[in-house]
């Protein structure tokens, strides 16, 4: 019994036109419509809902401001859903409901569990050539006008407590802690087998509540690129990227996000099991990046963002 992933994520923001514009252009599908709310699928139907701040039964914010206001993660059946009630049943806002049962978890966040609504898709990927192995013959690699991301593949918190956060999830939800920034930070996977993390928390010197980011996956760097040079033409700023991280060494682009914080494009993660030893770190900028770009790259010229563009003649060129 673990749990498999985020099924679902909920915003409370208060410019819902913009969101949807931002949404539609990130590459998700719009699956429903209310006066007051937005409903999202990614590619294998990993739900993302953007509510107006004022829309009653929306759980309470941890921030001001637009932010993320829940998240859905998803189990294999019923009967897990009824042990993980056992695990839970004495957090604060403890609720079974039909379908459904969650708490608030340390940070004041609202997590739920529900058997998973996602499905089972087939994404043709990038193949890539080393020197030792030659994955891809008689096939180019793919180019991307845009991204369709698979699915929301991890979320980041600024914790009050990280320490009481981390047990909380390594507790009721049977997290595994992949690596640490020791008493400020913890990365955690939904299980021993899976991708390096599919929550990160972290502990600022304030000690505040926020969201950092959402992260979607999409099917390799060259979908990194492609979706982060189309946010960028369609207007929208880069916070930091594309770059590489070198703790889960996943390449990534952060843009900044109409309904609450950052919002990232990622893919290449480090796949663990239960051999994997955790590590400690110390945070730092060339912890964080290996490489970034700062500013982002530009959708039209293809050039980083602050240099000059083009003048019609190539480096190689000679007059
Ligand atoms: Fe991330």
């Amino acid at each position: 019994m673990s749990v498999l992933g985020i099924d679902e994520i909920t915003y409370g923001a208060d410019d819902l036109p913009t969101c949807r514009r931002f949404f539609l252009d990130w590459g998700l599908s719009l699956v429903n419509e209310e006066a007051d709310q937005l409903v999202f699928e990614t590619l294998n139907g990993c739900r993302v809902i953007v509510a107006a701040a004022s829309r009653a039964g929306l759980p309470p914010a941890m921030e001001a401001g637009p932010t993320l206001r829940q998240v859905v993660w998803g189990v294999e059946s019923e009967a897990d859903l009824a042990r993980y009630a056992d695990n839970i049943r004495q957090q604060p806002g403890f609720v079974q409901e039909a379908g459904r049962i969650g708490c608030t978890d340390p940070n004041g966040l609202s997590v739920r569990l529900q058997v998973t609504r996602k499905r089972q898709i087939d994404v043709e990927c990038a193949e890539h050539n080393t020197w030792s192995s030659k994955h891809r013959v008689n096939k180019p690699s793919p180019a991307y006008e845009r991204a369709t991301p698979i699915e929301v593949g991890h979320v980041v918190f600024f914790v009050k407590d990280v320490v009481a956060c981390e047990r909380f999830y390594l507790e009721s939800f049977g997290f595994a802690a992949s690596d640490h920034y020791p008493g400020r930070g913890a990365f955690l996977r939904c299980a021993p087998d899976g991708g390096h993390h599919d929550i990160f928390l972290l502990q600022r010197p304030a000690g505040d509540s926020a969201l950092n980011h959402v992260a979607f996956t999409v099917r390799d760097i060259h979908e990194v690129f492609g979706g982060g040079m189309h946010i960028s033409r369609c207007g929208w700023d880069t916070q930091l990227g594309p770059g590489r991280h070198p703790i889960s060494s996943a390449y990534f682009w952060y843009f900044k996000n109409p309904a609450g914080a950052l919002v990232e494009y990622y893919a290449d993660e480090d796949q663990l099991t239960a051999d994997w030893q955790p590590r400690d770190f110390e945070p730092g900028p060339t912890v964080f990046a290996e490489w970034a770009i700062e500013g982002g790259i530009d959708g039209n010229t293809r050039r980083q963002k602050s240099a000059a563009a083009p003048k019609g003649q190539f480096i190689t060129d000679r007059k």
